[in-house]
């Protein structure tokens, strides 16, 4: 049940629960391999769990796919490229991802609660981030599967057989979608694997995909935890991997492919920058800051989760922040005035609170809403650290939690040296009521993306991705094609 916030203007009434049926959902007690248009029991006979992270239990038994699977699944999407998909004419296939497209809208409000469930997220953002934007994609995707001679004038392209693909936990629906789509759209062939907590919405995919009549092989869906991924990545008959997820599995997967000729996009992690000056909307700042740190748990590759306030407002800006902060709801996933929900899962429960005590140890001042927690399930209150250094353990390291970094800073230069002091680089936020601040920031900031009185933006027409270890290539947009064609 959502806890009702402890607000400092003591509101005097509680918000009633607003969960979110489930009467509407399909779930099966098992889910089995998707292998060439067919359910397919996985050959070593063994099923993992997944469990709802707000309340421990169990979902459902989920297929364990192994080597020898993983073969099937490859063999079973080469045969769909060379016999059906590669020949098929670009408008034939587009049609099909518009049918998919289409089949997730009619379906959104089921794909959201089971995301919820499965995965811990709120269901306002499931409902209004998570799946909208999936079915964006297969309808952006779909409207360039015939239009490539257009996306790349004067060049000839190719598409490149059996893309591997392999997701994490935190977007699971939406990173399938920034998979799948350029990959049909280009005329590929899919092998995609869920991460071990989140199989559900994939599967549910599978029913999608199966009811859009595409033929057999050309989409596969597979679950299992890393040894399933790594026998994706290290399978000879493999043209494409595209990988989200850590950096040090990006680093192993980059290693594995060396000396082959597999082409690779890697989406791995962030330390984002979040910058307000002086001059910029405050109270707009403090709720972007709010949405860019704590939306999803803080389960976000592109997370701000450092904060740098101009010194000269640094107090009101940390005063109403906190005051933000306190008045967040944490809760169950499934009620619709939930902000926070739960952390995906046990392992990242601790990897949060490992961070948190390491935080408290530097010497580091440590800001918590003050709600109480269920007593069962994964659950983190907004965080944040202020008396913090760069060298800090908490300003260097991916956190993938709801806890904020706060520092400030005085002039331009020193922000710009400070935020760019990160071997990650994939996104940043700048707040400010100068244009040309904006401009000399974007040109200066070693990011893939800088958001500009805004924060969590995402489009599926515009482009993501990151430098440095935050690892290369580019999903969304124009520039989300490219990764799957030979040009
Ligand atoms: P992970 O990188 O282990 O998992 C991501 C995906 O890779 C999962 O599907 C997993 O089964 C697969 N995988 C694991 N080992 C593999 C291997 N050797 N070969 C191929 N595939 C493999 O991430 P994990 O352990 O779930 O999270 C750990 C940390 O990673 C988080 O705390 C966070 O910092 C970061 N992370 C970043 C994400 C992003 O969006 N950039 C997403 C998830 C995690
Ligand atoms: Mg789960």
């Amino acid at each position: 049940m959502a806890k009702s916030p402890k607000l400092e203007f003591d509101v005097g009434w509680d918000l009633s629960p607003a969960p979110e049926s489930t009467d509407h959902i399909n779930l099966k007690g098992q889910y089995d391999l998707f292998i060439n248009g067919k359910w397919t029991k996985p050959s070593s006979g063994k099923y993992f769990k997944t469990v709802n992270p707000a309340n421990e239990k169990v979902l459902a038994e989920i297929a364990e796919a192994n080597e020898k699977d993983i073969d099937k699944a490859v063999q079973a999407a080469r045969k769909a490229y060379v016999e059906v998909w590669s020949k098929m004419p670009a408008a034939e296939r587009g049609k099909y991802i518009y049918r998919i497209a289409r089949l997730i809208q009619e379906r959104a409000r089921e794909f959201a609660v089971i995301e919820s469930m499965d995965g811990g997220k709120a269901i306002r953002e499931s409902r209004d981030v998570d799946v909208p934007l999936a079915a964006g994609h297969f309808f952006y995707y779909a409207g360039w599967a015939d239009k490539l001679e257009y996306a790349f004038p004067n060049r000839r392209v190719h598409s490149l057989g059996v893309a591997g693909q392999i997701i994490p936990w935190n977007f699971p629906l939406l990173m399938a979608a920034w998979k799948i789509a350029p990959a049909l759209a280009t005329g590929n062939t899919v092998v995609i694997k869920s991460a071990e907590t989140t199989p559900l919405t994939l599967y549910k995919l599978a029913e999608v995909i199966e009811a859009s009549g595409i033929p057999p092989g050309v989409v596969n869906i597979v679950s299992g935890a890393g040894e399933t991924g790594a026998a994706i990545v290290n399978h000879p008959d493999v043209d494409k991997i595209a990988f989200t997820g850590s950096t040090g599995v990006g680093k192993i997967i980059q290693r594995a492919v060396v000396g082959t000729n597999k082409k690779t996009t890697l989406e791995l992690g962030g330390k984002a920058a979040n910058i307000i000056f002086e001059d910029a909307p405050l109270d707009q700042a403090v709720e972007g800051v709010i949405n860019g740190i704590y939306f999803n748990q803080g389960h976000v590759c592109c997370a701000g989760s450092r904060l740098f306030i101009q010194e000269s407002v640094s107090d009101l800006v940390l005063r109403k922040l906190k005051d933000r902060m306190e008045s967040l709801i944490v809760g169950d996933p499934l009620d619709k005035n939930t902000d926070i929900g739960a952390i995906n899962s046990k392992e990242q429960l601790g990897t949060i609170n490992h961070f948190i005590k390491t935080g408290k140890d530097e010497g580091a001042e440590m800001y918590q809403n003050s709600c109480s927690l269920p007593d069962k399930g994964y659950w983190c209150r907004p965080t944040l650290f202020t008396n913090v250094s760069q060298s800090s353990k908490i300003v260097q390291e991916e956190i993938f939690g709801p806890v904020l970094a706060v520092q400030t800073f005085r002039t331009i230069d020193e922000v710009i040296s400070k935020a760019n002091n990160t071997p990650y680089g994939l996104s940043a936020g700048v707040w400010t009521d100068k244009g040309s601040k904006i401009f000399n920031l974007t040109s200066q900031m070693k990011a893939g993306i800088v958001w500009a009185n805004t924060y969590n933006k995402f489009d599926p027409t515009s482009p993501f991705g990151g430098y440095k270890e935050s690892g290369f290539g580019r999903e969304g947009g124009l520039h989300g094609l490219k990764p799957y064609l030979k040009i």
